[in-house]
């Protein structure tokens, strides 16, 4: 059975086909309309969602499936005690295919060594998002017209921002990216990441503390959000929650055909009169989200029928 867990269990080849067949989706949606009919998607959301929940909804709604599911834990018996390896076991006889999102790393993994049918980690704590990824790679595909030679400035959140975590290792495998990584000394992307990805791939990076000095130099600027679920007191997350703030005296520094990405949802570190400068991409990132959850689904359900079928 495959599940998506983390972005490198797709190779690139594999994640080429998810954005060829997005692109596809995106440009004929009525040939997709039926694909799923009489399949059914569990979303198990244990920690709140707008964009993922709602756009894997209606990603197999697009398909012509069906959803259940629960949007909180406090709604379902994981407030009884009840096990993700037990719940996942019930989800099974319910569902072709479900997406998971857990404050506890590592739980969609847990998930997907009981479950008899595809797992997708829709989030795992601050470790991986990896369906977000899927959604940015589409985003720079379409915008940019490529994956490769593209320097790519991470601002914010770096150390409990699974967004980032999650592109990192994505973007790492295409040749000629750079990362610039733009964030407090407390928010700087774990250590694991720098050694295991960056520093054992050869991968170029710098760490900064200033977004002014670098914004000429990027291609993509990823906003991302400080996230305050994760801090262990809210002292800190107050001193450091406005640390950058994107407006367009900082926009006037960047390429005029950069692009200015963010997972959302925003709070404070892009400000709204951004939003209508046509190098603001983020709500249309939000819009691909769903075509690239599709081709997933498709992609995925395909698979379990052919690992039935041997
Ligand atoms: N980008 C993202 O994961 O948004 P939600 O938390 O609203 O799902």
């Amino acid at each position: 059975m495959r599940h998506l867990i983390s972005p490198q269990d797709l190779s690139v080849k594999e994640l080429e086909d998810l954005i060829v067949l997005a692109k596809d989706i995106i440009a004929n949606p009525e040939n997709y309309s039926e694909k799923c009919k009489g399949k059914k998607l569990a979303t198990l959301f244990y920690e709140p969602s707008t964009r993922t929940r709602l756009s894997f909804e209606a990603a197999m709604l697009n398909l012509g499936g069906s959803v259940l599911g629960f949007s909180s834990a406090d709604s379902s018996s994981a407030a009884k005690g009840e096990s993700v390896a037990d719940t996942i076991r019930v989800i099974s006889a319910y569902a072709d295919i479900c997406a998971m999102r857990h404050p506890k790393e590592g739980a969609p993994l847990v998930a997907s060594m009981h479950s008899s049918i595809p797992v997708i980690n829709a989030g795992d704590g601050g470790h991986n998002h990896p369906t977000q990824t899927l959604t940015d790679l589409l985003t720079i595909s379409q915008l940019k017209g490529r994956l490769d030679h593209l320097t790519i400035g991470c601002c914010g959140d770096l150390k409990f921002g699974r967004t980032v975590h999650s592109l990192i290792n994505a973007m790492s495998r295409y040749e000629g990216v750079k990362f610039v990584l733009i964030s407090p000394e407390e928010l700087k992307i774990p250590t694991y990441l720098r050694t295991e990805t960056l520093d054992e791939n050869g991968i170029e990076y710098k760490e900064v503390r200033n977004l002014e000095e670098v914004m000429p130099e990027l291609d993509v600027l990823y906003m991302t959000r400080v996230q305050r679920e994760r801090f262990f007191n809210e002292e800190d997350y107050i001193r450091l929650k406005d640390s950058f703030i994107l407006d367009n005296s900082k926009m006037k520094l960047g390429k005029p055909d950069m692009l200015v990405m963010h997972p959302l949802p925003r709070v404070n570190e892009i400000s709204t009169e951004v939003d209508n400068d046509p190098r603001a991409v983020y709500f249309k990132q939000a819009e691909y989200g769903v075509y690239i959850r599709m081709a997933l689904i498709l992609t995925l359900l395909e698979d379990a029928k052919k690992s039935k079928e041997a």
